[in-house]
């Protein structure tokens, strides 16, 4: 009880300014917060009998400003208002200092392939959706590390995924709705690894809730053994911040150094081309959107935006904001893959299409569309084409365009079918674009065909070349 009395003296000097009505009772509430976070997040001891009165040295004061230092406060040792108010946000249940686990050292996964399980699930949220998001929030740490996950469906799991109240069989009880969202063990054998989510919050897909792909795209950053960042930008700082833009959403510069430290960066996998000019460094870097040599591996519309694909990223470029925003391919489509041949939408139906090799998937918005991948040769190419390399669809004509090496097929949207008489070759019918097409989309009646560096406008009605642009002119570079 002594450390109580500290704290609310030290409050009665400095928390005026805290906007809680005044009352004693708020005063306790507050106080209580105040003891079980320093308790929970800073090792503040339970043990009462420590105390020192001098109030420099008080180890309340200590802890104030060791959790001030880590969260990027002032420094004032004191419950000032910006100090009470993160402590009433939402945060990650894991302690800031000190270790959850008894584990020594840096504990880590001898293993780069690791399973997970859904254990169960919040009624917030579909099946679906939930596991689209434990899956987007995998792939987040795939994406800069050579590790790879699968999900299992019974057994035991190195990464066991669970939505439970209270106490949950762990000696850590969660604590209703707000505060503690979740916490996770780091990796090891039995619990560690395990991610829990309190069921007690309301899950969602966007922000009107608790967004259940950032939370767990931090709590999986503790399973593979990362602990709290002071960076407040990084991903694995305790507290929740709920990005206004999803779409946004990036790992920092932090993040990636600390799982790579851990772990490497990606190592290349044995199907991508082994061409020194083309690949990219590790992590997460953007290729240079200005540089004059970009060339794409597709490019499509969406919804009245351009979408332009490169290696793992693309760009999305609004007509109506006119800005241009760079994004990984895995944070908007999780089971894409990265590196895509080829992708054209189908506004009647609403629908991208993305081809990588002998598959192809549909997607609308933001979610890839049951049923696929499916096989290219479903949609009645011959064996022999074994990738698509551009692709576009006429919405007027009703007819799709499929670039293959020099030739090219035509496929009725309205029968579902290639049209006979095709292929053809690319010089007959577009004459003055380069027989070998990376990309091409469809802007204001014209095609733009990609040919390394090089973009062709392409009059349809006129069947001329009309402008020979550098690739990366949409960015206004
Ligand atoms: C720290 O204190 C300075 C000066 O009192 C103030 O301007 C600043 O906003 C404070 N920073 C934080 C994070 O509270
Ligand atoms: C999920 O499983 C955990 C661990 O077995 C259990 O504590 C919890 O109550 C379960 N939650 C739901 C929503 O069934
Ligand atoms: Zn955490
Ligand atoms: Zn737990």
């Amino acid at each position: 009880m002594k450390s109580l009395l500290i704290l609310i003296l030290l409050c009665v000097a400095a928390c005026s300014a805290y906007p809680l009505g005044g009352t004693a009772k708020d005063e306790d509430t507050t106080m209580d917060l105040v003891q079980k976070y320093l308790e929970n997040y800073y090792s503040l001891p339970k043990d009462a009998k420590q105390f020192v009165r001098r109030k420099e040295s008080s180890p309340v004061v200590k802890k104030i400003q060791e959790m001030q230092r880590f969260l990027g406060l002032n420094v004032t040792g004191k419950l000032d208002s910006a100090t009470l108010e993160v402590m009433h946000k939402p945060r990650c249940g894991v302690p800031d200092a000190g270790h959850f686990t008894t584990f020594p050292g840096s504990p880590k996964w001898r293993k780069t392939t690791l399973t997970y399980r859904i254990v169960n699930y919040t009624l917030d949220l579909s099946r679906d959706a939930i596991d689209s998001a434990i899956e987007r929030a995998l792939k987040v740490w795939e994406e800069v590390t050579p590790l790879t996950f699968s999900r299992i469906y019974r057994g035991e799991a190195d990464i066991m995924i669970t939505f439970a109240i209270r106490e949950h069989g762990d000696f850590i009880p969660f604590d209703g709705p707000g505060q503690v969202l979740a916490h996770a063990y780091a990796p090891g054998p039995g619990i560690n690894g395990d991610a829990h989510f309190d069921d007690d919050e309301l899950w969602s897909e966007d922000t009107t809730g608790t967004n259940l792909f950032l939370v767990a795209a931090h709590e999986l950053g503790h399973s593979l053994g990362l602990y709290h960042s002071t960076d407040s930008k990084a991903l694995m700082y305790p507290i929740y911040n709920p990005l206004t833009d999803l779409a946004r959403f990036r790992l920092s510069q932090d993040d990636v150094n600390g799982i790579q430290s851990l772990y490497g960066p990606p190592t290349v996998s044995p199907e991508e081309p082994v061409m020194p000019t083309q690949s990219l460094p590790a992590g997460p870097e953007t290729p240079a959107m200005c540089d004059l040599a970009l060339s794409f591996d597709a490019v499509t519309t969406l919804r009245g935006e351009f979408l332009f694909f490169k290696n793992r990223h693309f760009w999305r470029k609004s007509l109506r904001t006119l800005e241009i925003e760079s994004n990984l391919i895995s944070s908007f489509w999780p089971s894409l893959p990265s590196d895509v041949d080829a992708a054209f939408e189908v506004t009647s139906k609403d629908t991208v299409f993305i081809f990588k090799g002998s598959q192809v998937w549909a997607i609308r918005g933001n979610k890839v569309q049951a049923g696929y991948p499916r096989a290219i040769h479903t949609l009645g190419f011959p064996p022999t084409v074994r990738k698509i390399d551009a692709a576009i669809s006429d919405k007027e004509k009703k007819k799709t365009y499929f670039f293959v090496e020099d030739k090219y097929w035509r496929f009725d949207e309205r029968r579902q079918s290639l049209e006979p008489g095709f292929p053809r070759q690319i010089v007959d019918d577009f004459p003055g674009v380069d027989t070998k097409v990376d990309a091409v989309f469809e802007a204001f009646g014209f095609y733009y065909f990609f040919h390394g560096s090089s973009q062709f406008e392409f009059d349809p009605n006129a069947k001329k070349v009309t402008h020979i642009l550098k690739s990366n002119s949409w960015f206004g570079c």
